[in-house]
C-alpha cells in the first residue's frame, strides 16, 4: 500500500517504513549500553543474524556501507585490489571508501548479471609481479543491485570462490538483499554464505527496518569487526530500539516474495502497454525499464509518473529501476501501467 499521502515510491527498497509492529516493538524494546555490551535485544539480534545465515557471529552495524568497507578492512591488504564485478557496489556507490579507508583499488571484471567467472579470478590473482599489485578479496553481490536485482546463482559463486580459495584469496558477500536471492531462487541463504567467509546484509531494505545491517562471519572475524566498528564510529549504545525493528525484518523474511510478485505483475503490466521496454523479467524486487525503448524517453515517463504521486528513480543513465517493498502494492503498479497506457 502506498504511503498515506498517497505517494507509491518506487525508488529503492530503503524508502519503506517501518510498520505498527515494528514501531511498537521499538517502543516496549529492553535496551542497554551495546558499547559496554550490555543490550539484550542488540545481542539477540546478532544472533539470530548469524543463524540466519549460518555463521558464527553477527554484529550490528548502522549501515550497509559500513558492514561492507568493514569486511574489505578486515580481509584485503593495503596497495593490494579487490576482485568484483565491473557494477559491484562496494566499488561504485560507496565513494571510494575502500581506497580512502583501506588502501585498495579494485579489480572489477565484466559479467552478466553480476557473475565473477572462475577464470576471471584465477587470471587476475596470477598476474601479480613486479609491476602488478596482488589481489587479496574476491567480492560478491548477491542479488545484484544493477542488473535489476538478478539472483547469482550458487553454482557460480562456488566455482568463483573456489578459484579465489586455490589463490589464498578470502571471500566476502555484499548480501544487501540476500534474503531475496534466497527468496527467488529457492536456494537457502546459508548455502549462498557458505560461498563467502563474511557476509553483509541489510534489514533496512526490502526487510523493512528503519536502520541497521549485519556483518556474519567466524567469531574471530566479528571480534575484529567490533573493533573497526568503533573506530569507524559506529559503536551504537541503546540501539536495541533499533535491533528490535530489525528482529522483526528478519523474522519476517518470507514476506519478500510478495514483492517479487508485485514486482512480475509490474513488469508483465509495462511490457503490455510500452512493448520492448521491460530489460528483462525481474528475478526478484526490481524492474529495469530502458528510456530508449519509451516513447518520449526516460525523463517523461518519470516526470509522468511524479505527476500522480509515483516516483521512480535511474539505475544508470537512461535506464528507471522500479524497485518494490512493504509499501507498494499491486494497486500501486496498477497506477504506473496506467500512465504507460497514456504514453504508449
Ligand atoms: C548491493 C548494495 N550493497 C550495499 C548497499 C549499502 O547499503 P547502505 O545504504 O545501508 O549503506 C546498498 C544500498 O543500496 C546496495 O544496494
Amino acid at each position: 500500500m502506498a504511503f498515506p499521502d498517497g505517494t507509491a515510491d518506487f525508488r529503492s527498497d530503503t524508502v519503506s517504513r517501518p510498520t505498527a509492529e515494528m514501531r511498537a516493538a521499538m517502543a516496549a524494546a529492553e535496551v542497554g549500553d551495546d558499547v559496554y555490551g550490555e543490550d539484550p535485544t542488540v545481542e539477540a539480534l546478532e544472533r539470530e543474524a548469524a543463524a540466519a545465515v549460518g555463521k558464527e557471529a553477527a554484529l550490528f552495524v548502522p549501515s550497509g556501507t559500513m558492514g561492507n568497507q568493514i569486511a574489505v578492512h578486515l580481509q584485503s591488504r593495503r596497495g593490494t585490489e579487490v576482485v568484483c564485478n565491473d557494477w559491484a557496489h562496494v566499488r561504485n556507490h560507496e565513494r571510494a571508501a575502500a581506497s580512502w579507508l583501506s588502501g585498495v583499488a579494485f579489480r572489477s571484471v565484466p559479467g552478466e548479471g553480476g557473475v565473477v567467472a572462475p577464470e576471471q579470478v584465477t587470471a587476475a590473482a596470477a598476474q601479480a609481479g613486479y609491476h602488478l599489485p596482488e589481489v587479496s578479496l574476491l567480492v560478491w553481490e548477491n542479488t545484484h543491485n544493477v542488473s535489476g536485482g538478478a539472483v547469482v546463482p550458487r553454482e557460480a559463486m562456488a566455482a568463483g570462490t573456489a578459484a579465489a580459495r586455490a589463490a589464498g584469496i578470502p571471500v566476502h558477500l555484499d548480501g544487501a538483499r540476500l534474503f531475496n536471492a534466497a527468496a527467488a531462487s529457492g536456494t537457502a541463504a546459508e548455502a549462498f554464505a557458505a560461498e563467502a567467509d563474511t557476509v553483509m546484509f541489510c534489514l533496512s531494505k526490502g526487510l523493512g527496518a528503519p536502520v541497521g545491517s549485519m556483518l556474519c562471519g567466524t567469531g574471530a572475524l566479528v571480534a575484529e569487526a567490533r573493533e573497526v566498528r568503533k573506530r569507524l564510529g559506529g559503536g551504537m549504545r541503546q540501539s536495541g530500539v533499533l535491533a528490535a525493528a530489525g528482529r522483526l525484518a528478519l523474522a519476517g523474511r518470507a514476506r519478500l516474495a510478495e514483492d517479487h510478485a508485485v514486482a512480475a505483475r509490474l513488469a508483465a503490466a509495462l511490457e503490455d502497454r510500452l512493448p520492448g521496454a521491460v530489460a528483462a523479467a525481474p528475478e526478484t524486487n526490481m524492474v529495469l525499464v530502458e528510456g530508449s525503448a519509451l516513447p518520449g524517453g526516460a525523463e517523461a515517463f518519470r516526470a509522468a509518473l511524479a505527476a500522480e504521486g509515483v516516483l521512480v528513480g535511474y539505475i544508470r543513465p537512461g535506464v528507471l529501476r522500479f524497485c518494490t517493498h512493504h509499501d507498494v502494492d499491486g494497486a500501486d503498479a496498477g497506477r504506473v501501467a496506467a500512465v504507460a497506457a497514456r504514453l504508449g
